[in-house]
């Protein structure tokens, strides 16, 4: 059978799945006649009709194929994937029967652009709808995972948050710089460093770009930047990544508690502007039907009360080798995921001591054992946010380098930031990838990135 468009129909007007001003047909009134290019993502041949669902990126649309229409050799061949233009009448759905934006589109005509496989190479083969998304053959298939719907909707979700951050720096009149990604200096420890060829010489990739957002202070005032980072974890675990996306932020002329009432501030305008968006907040919906708007204020906890806290539980939480924990352990990601789960809300853990903290960081003038430092502890995820007030003093900051044996020299651009002018100043970095993973009740960061990065996965 070869199709033929019938001249006599209305000339079909163009749309995509989300043009909505169109008029639907239903009982005698006739709908617009319209033609919409998309891929074919579910197809059920049933005995009167197909159905198929298109998707365009856009959204889901309903088309119902009949009579000599599912008889081609195009139609018994579609297959997940297929690419086609339809045409056809736009009708509401009937009474008692769902479909998306309540319409159909009952098809006249279409034309294949590409075919996809409906052999063992067809896309429902490769793409499991089981909910490991994180094995190997699903990360090979990362490509083909993301036509799919919980993928595409973690995606939108990336995006508009993304966005949000922005508009919510904007507001504050935060001024957005690129730093750069090829450095040669270290920020969080030489351990995780990505070294990479630099003509003669060897630079790094970038694990935060806080110093350089630092340096800009003085002509920009409060500044922010969303940059990949890059760290060589060596360990595997739900929420690490060689390259994520860091939101950091610097301001100037701060205290500590400014610092945390900023902090907490953005956080919930920035979840506020993603509610406000109809379209996202479905998607939100969606992936996390039970998610909440965080309770006001943060709790704040010292370190120094959360490792009392910690060995006060029954049975007590211990640290990494097993034992009860003590003031200067690093609480381990186990330790500090039951502590937020059991609290359920977020949490600044605060006052780390200055052993486990890096060389930047101020001390806490009532307690030169700690700094003033912070992380944003979220339920599900743990830490999503790493912050602190900067050290200030040309001398003391001389004093660090070489307690952590790092080359002075190297740094002296930004220990010029305390010979020419120093100031109270503070920021953080936040991982988008882990914010995400909260939001959206994702059980690992990876399933957040497009094409996640993680020891032994560079592909595709
Ligand atoms: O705590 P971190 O290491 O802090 C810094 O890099 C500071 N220099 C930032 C600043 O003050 N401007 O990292 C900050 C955040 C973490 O809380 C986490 O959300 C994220 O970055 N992060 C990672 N996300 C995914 N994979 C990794 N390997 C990450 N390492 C850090």
């Amino acid at each position: 059978i070869v199709l033929k468009e019938d001249e006599s129909l209305p000339k079909a007007v163009k749309i995509t799945i989300a043009t909505k001003d169109v008029e639907l047909g239903e009982g005698d009134k006739r709908g617009t006649r319209v033609k919409v290019s998309g891929r074919i993502h579910r197809l059920r041949p049933q005995k009167q009709a197909t159905f198929i669902t298109l998707v365009d990126g856009y959204g889901h649309l309903q088309c119902i194929l009949q009579g000599d229409l599912t008889r081609t050799y195009d139609a018994l061949t579609f297959a997940q994937g297929t690419s086609l233009t339809l045409y056809g009448e736009l009708k509401k759905v009937p009474e008692g029967q769902q479909a998306p934006d309540n319409r159909e589109l009952h098809v006249d005509y279409y034309e294949v652009i590409g075919a996809s496989p409906g052999d063992e190479d067809a896309i429902t083969n490769k793409v499991s709808h089981a909910q490991n998304q994180w094995d190997t053959a699903m990360l090979d298939n990362r490509h083909l995972v993301l036509r799919g719907d919980h993928a595409a909707a973690l995606m939108k979700l990336r995006a508009h948050t993304e966005w949000a951050f922005t508009k919510t720096y904007h507001d504050m009149r935060f001024v957005k710089v690129s730093p750069p990604a090829l450095v040669q200096t270290q920020v969080e420890g030489g351990a995780t460093l990505f070294s990479v060829p630099y003509y003669d010489e060897t630079a790094f990739l970038t694990q935060s770009s806080q110093l350089y957002l630092e340096t800009v202070l003085p002509s920009l005032g409060n500044v922010y930047c969303i940059e990949k980072s890059f760290r060589a974890e060596k360990s595997l675990t739900r929420r690490h990544l060689s390259e994520y996306t860091h939101i950091e932020a610097e301001l100037d002329f701060i205290t500590f508690d400014d610092l945390l009432d900023h902090l907490e501030e953005t956080i919930c305008r920035v979840i506020d502007a993603v509610l406000d968006d109809p379209d996202t907040a479905a998607f939100l919906r969606e992936l996390n039907p039970d998610f909440q708007r965080p309770q006001r204020p943060f709790l704040r906890m010292k370190y120094a009360d959360a490792i009392d806290w910690l060995n006060k539980q029954d049975p007590p939480i211990p640290n990494e080798e097993g034992n009860p924990h003590v003031f200067g352990d690093d609480i381990a990601e186990a330790a500090e995921r039951r502590m937020t789960d059991i609290i359920n809300r977020p949490i600044f853990l605060t006052h780390f001591p200055v052993e486990i903290k890096a060389f930047y960081m101020k001390k806490d003038p009532s307690d030169p054992r700690v700094t003033e430092s912070v992380d944003c502890l979220m339920p599900g995820v743990g830490e999503i946010v790493g912050g602190s007030m900067r050290m200030e003093g040309y001398e003391e900051l001389l004093a660090a380098y070489e307690r952590q044996g790092i080359p002075a020299k190297d740094y002296y651009w930004y220990t010029d930031q305390r010979k020419y002018g120093t100031s109270p100043h503070g920021g953080y970095g936040l991982g988008l990838e882990r914010f995400l993973a909260w939001m959206a009740n994702q059980h690992t960061v990876r399933t957040t990135c497009l094409y996640p990065r993680f020891m032994g996965r560079c592909k595709p």
